[in-house]
């Protein structure tokens, strides 16, 4: 009998030693196993900010194979490879199944990989130009009792690393190192990149993109949505809106995801020493179907994605929605909710919701006595009609 499978927790206790041991054999220094002592956590956050500011004494990292700098490296597998695994985690939880074999592009030391080891996958492939990296990555995981390969693949210059089909694709903060905005073409080089990525999936297979949740990075994620849908790439989430991206057509106005950050010490440790304001995970992302995929079959059912924190606003508390029927807004002057839709009161960024009995002018929806408000996925979990998330035989 199928039984629906539980979401992995990101399980830090184990994790951050096998971390911290990673980067004591990268750096051939003993110590405890679980911390690090004084000099070394210093300098782990200076690189730790160097890789948040793309810049180390001044040189831009950009374009650079930076993870030849051990420094780096470590530091990464610190910091920045916690917060990107935690994000996969969640996202991959959105596919519709568990995916049995995997491609991560541009995977560093696997923090993707890894999450999608978690989430059950049988084979999972991890590729990138830095081979250092790749064997962190792979040691990472061999220690977490769950098997990687590792293929080292510079995605110019060498033939593609896999024979066959994937069921998953993935490619977490890789788009901006192989096409930067600076590059010539960058946009057609990218599309043309992603195409054959694309035809590298199972005939129910998905492409997966996490890029950073600013400004430029979350432009480039909603512009490839808007080209690869207009030649009709169906998205598996986050949107449900099928015709051109709302947020693209106002000036400054991101839509990226925020998800809740289970933050182990030494992240609250290193975040308060190098000063860096990150309390919930927030970033880009897509997923993609198959081309011959039609989009995901939602029923009839209006949907809407929450895609904002609440607002005050003259209406009552406000949060903003991108749903079946395009940008809408939905607000309520309900101080004390009935248990119906009680659930207004703790809506999240992310979250797929739907309604009863609401008011609708124009793209105002308003929750009245009444009304219902129901989730119909939450953060994290498939869309609805997807619910064979079963575990394998
Ligand atoms: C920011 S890291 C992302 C690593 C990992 N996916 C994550 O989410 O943490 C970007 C990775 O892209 C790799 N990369 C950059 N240019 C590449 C290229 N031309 N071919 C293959 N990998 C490349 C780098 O070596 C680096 O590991």
């Amino acid at each position: 009998m199928k039984t629906r499978k539980k979401q992995p927790q990101p399980d830090s206790e184990t994790i951050i030693p096998i971390l911290i041991g990673a980067w004591r054999r990268l750096h051939k220094l003993s110590g405890p196993p679980d911390v690090l002592q004084t000099r070394e956590f210093r300098s782990v956050v200076a690189a730790v900010k160097a890789l948040e500011e793309q810049s180390l004494e001044g040189v831009s990292l950009i374009g650079q194979d930076y993870f030849n700098n051990p420094e780096l490296l470590g530091a990464y597998l610190l910091y920045q490879w916690v917060v990107h695994y935690q994000q996969a985690l969640s996202i991959i939880g959105e596919l519709p199944r568990t995916p049995k074999r995997v491609l991560d592009v541009c995977s560093g030391p696997a923090p993707i990989a890894f999450a999608a080891l978690r989430h059950g996958a049988q084979e999972v492939i991890a590729t990138d130009q830095n081979n250092a990296a790749l064997q962190i990555g792979a040691e990472i995981c061999g220690r977490y009792g769950l098997p990687l390969t590792v293929r080292k693949w510079n995605c110019f210059k060498q033939p593609f690393p896999a024979e066959g089909k994937f069921d998953l694709i993935t490619i977490g903060y890789g788009l901006e190192e192989l096409f930067p905005t600076t590059r010539k073409d960058w946009q057609k080089e990218q599309h043309l990149f992603l195409r054959k990525l694309l035809d590298r999936l199972t005939p129910d297979g998905h492409l997966m993109i996490i890029e950073s949740s600013f400004g430029e990075s979350n432009r480039r994620v909603l512009q490839l949505r808007d080209l690869l849908v207009s030649e009709q790439v169906p998205v598996q989430a986050p949107c449900v809106w099928r015709g051109e991206c709302p947020a693209l057509k106002t000036a400054n106005s991101p839509c990226y995801a925020q998800r809740e950050f289970e933050k182990p010490y030494l992240i609250k440790q290193i975040q308060r020493a190098g000063n860096i304001n990150l309390s919930s995970l927030k970033m880009s992302y897509i997923i993609f179907c198959n081309p011959s995929a039609g989009w995901p079959d939602t029923g009839d059912k209006k949907l809407y994605r929450v895609i904002s924190p609440p607002f005050d606003s003259f209406g009552g508390k406000r949060f903003y929605l991108c749903g079946t029927d395009g940008k809408k807004y939905v607000e309520s002057r309900l101080t004390d909710h009935p248990p119906e839709s009680r659930a207004f009161e703790h809506l999240r960024r992310g979250e797929l919701i739907s309604f009863d009995n609401v008011l609708e002018k124009q793209n105002a929806i308003d929750i009245i006595e009444g009304s219902s408000v129901h989730v119909a996925a939450a953060c994290g979990k498939p869309l609805p009609i997807c619910t064979d998330f079963t575990s394998e035989d």
